[in-house]
């Protein structure tokens, strides 16, 4: 227990999900209805420190230098806390580098370092598969984040057999991702609630399932190949699967706005122009570009006519979760 009362820094990378997790089969182990595959970034992150300390009368949490009581935090750091069998309180210190306009999830980042700050400080000593897992307790996408490069979510059946794992990391493939801002205001309907309105009444919640499961061979497959294309152009269609479960939801609700439209037929109007391309959108209107290197100049002019240049940031695959 030599760790106990010595402070622990981690850094993780957000990701962005090329094969779309949308829905809980547990939602209090968050096991997810289907396995997914995503790209972690280099250009995201987070920073989570954490100091176990007999002296503290309660958790002290703060994110971006704000005191926080979130009740997600604390459970998470009491499942901590059970599993190395001790009962001191926390303090814990969590920056954002995911700039919070970037539309980019900071969750998964967040528990990701967290987890891996956080059990090391409790003493524990934890592969990265039971690091995915902890995380995962967290918020399922911060399963894949404990990764780098191409990384996958093995959905499970409980606790023990729902992990994480790298697919290729380092990345061989030329990709890139460009995300193109589009709102700074906070998700009316969160992804938790989102998922569980889509998973509880989308008619066609089965179809998705079973088209996902071909979706995930086709991308693990293309990433094994090099095959950008078929990567590409199977994420894309993945992304709008998953929105079309919004759309066929009841209460029917939509993520997407005008602008995120008007970069999807920017996209298409590109690919037109021979310029090779791909959009996906997670639960909000910011839309990402999936590309390669030589085209993101004039993927950048394109955007640039209609958005500013801080609107628009390029991103390439990014590191596992560690101590820093
Ligand atoms: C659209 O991981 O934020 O980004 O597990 O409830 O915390 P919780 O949800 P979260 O959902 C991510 C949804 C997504 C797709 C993905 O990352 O796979």
């Amino acid at each position: 227990m030599e760790n106990i009362g010595k402070k622990y820094t981690a850094r993780a990378h957000t990701n962005i999900a090329l094969v779309k997790y949308w829905g809980k089969e547990n939602e209090e182990l968050i096991i997810p209805a289907n396995s997914s595959i995503s790209l972690t970034l280099d250009e995201f992150y987070t920073d989570t420190s954490v100091i176990f300390d007999s002296t503290l009368q309660k958790d002290l949490i703060t994110i971006n230098d704000e005191i926080t009581d979130d009740k997600k935090i604390i459970n998470f750091l009491d499942l901590i806390r059970k599993k190395a069998g001790i009962n001191l309180y926390a303090k814990v210190e969590s920056y954002n580098h995911v700039p919070n306009s970037a539309g980019l999830a900071s969750s998964a980042s967040a528990y990701a370092s967290l987890a891996t700050a956080g059990s090391k400080a409790a003493g524990l000593e934890l592969s990265d598969k039971e690091l995915s897992m902890l995380a995962r307790r967290g918020s399922g996408s911060a399963t894949r984040s404990i990764f780098g490069g191409f990384a996958a979510w093995n959905k499970g059946t409980d606790d023990n057999t729902s992990y994480g794992y790298s697919i290729e990391d380092p990345v061989k493939m030329d990709i890139n991702m460009i995300a193109i801002v589009l709102n700074g205001n906070p998700k009316k309907i969160s992804s938790r609630v989102g998922m569980k309105i889509s998973y509880e009444t989308s008619p066609f919640y089965d179809s998705w399932i079973k088209q996902t499961n071909d979706d995930f061979s086709t991308i693990e497959n293309a990433i094994k190949n090099g095959d950008f294309s078929t990567l590409g152009k199977t994420a894309e269609l993945n992304a709008m699967r998953m929105h079309s479960l919004t759309l066929s939801a009841d209460p029917s609700y939509l993520y997407l706005n005008k602008d995120s439209l008007l970069v999807i037929e920017m996209v298409k109007t590109l690919r037109e122009q021979g310029i090779e391309c791909y959009y996906t959108m997670d639960a909000g209107p910011n839309v990402k570009i999936i590309c390669q290197k030589n085209n993101i100049k004039p993927i950048i002019n394109k955007l640039s006519n209609q958005f500013s240049q801080d609107q628009i940031k390029v991103s390439g695959p990014g590191e596992k979760v560690k101590l820093i």
